[in-house]
């Protein structure tokens, strides 16, 4: 098995010199444009979609398997996207170790895997622990976009984002802004299911 240390990465792959150091977002894209990070990207058509849309803003995927890693890097070279990477690993030591703090422009979390099971819980994304790092992650007016089709997650989210207190909750009125649905989304609605969506801002 070749580790990800000694994979050679695909074209639109990030893979940082160092895990253990905190990463300048200067050095991944070679500019100082506004980042975004969309954690858990699966198949990649947000991202795509986004960072064809905004070609002033750099957006970085995060996702832990390689197949998808790999794919979406295809499509952001089809593209010929330059502000789009995939970076290859677990999304909370993304926000906990590898971003220092005030870097982050918004970040996005879409569908993220709901865990349902009452003793699965603690696996969820969303707990205090990855608040607290997600907010020294986010630059002040920095944002939190948040999707889930499991309606009891979206009433966890909401919950925790209560408890933690720090974030302003904003309006999200449909097509208030370009938001393209990711391909998982689209087809979840078509079976005539719900997904709720939350946006937050850490204050200036
Ligand atoms: C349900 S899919 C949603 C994909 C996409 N955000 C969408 O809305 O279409 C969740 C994705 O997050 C990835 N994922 C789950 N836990 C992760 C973690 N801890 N770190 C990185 N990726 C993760 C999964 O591999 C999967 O691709």
């Amino acid at each position: 098995m070749t580790s990800d240390k000694q994979r050679q990465p695909v074209p639109c792959e990030f893979m940082p010199d160092d895990y253990f150091a905190r990463l300048e977002p200067h050095s991944i894209f070679g500019n100082d444009k506004p980042l975004e990070i969309d954690l858990g990207c699966g198949d990649g058509s947000f991202t795509i979609a986004m960072a064809q849309h905004h070609p002033d803003r750099n957006f970085l995927a995060v996702e832990r398997l390689l197949g998808r890693v790999k794919k979406v890097c295809r499509k952001a070279q089809q593209h010929g996207l330059d502000n789009c990477k995939v970076l290859r690993l677990e999304s909370t030591y993304v926000i906990e170790w590898l971003f220092p703090e005030n870097s982050i422009d918004r970040l996005h979390l879409l569908c993220p895997d709901p865990w349902p099971k009452a003793r699965h819980h603690k696996n969820r994304l969303i707990q205090q622990g990855f608040l607290a790092s997600l907010f020294k992650a986010l630059k002040p007016g920095g944002e939190f976009c948040f999707k889930t089709d499991h309606p009891e997650y979206f009433e966890w989210t909401l919950e925790e984002m209560e408890t933690f207190q720090k974030f302003d909750k904003l309006d999200w009125p449909e097509d208030a802004f370009y938001y393209p649905k990711t391909d998982f989304q689209i087809q979840w609605e078509a079976e005539g299911k719900v997904v709720e969506r939350a946006r937050y801002r850490k204050p200036e």
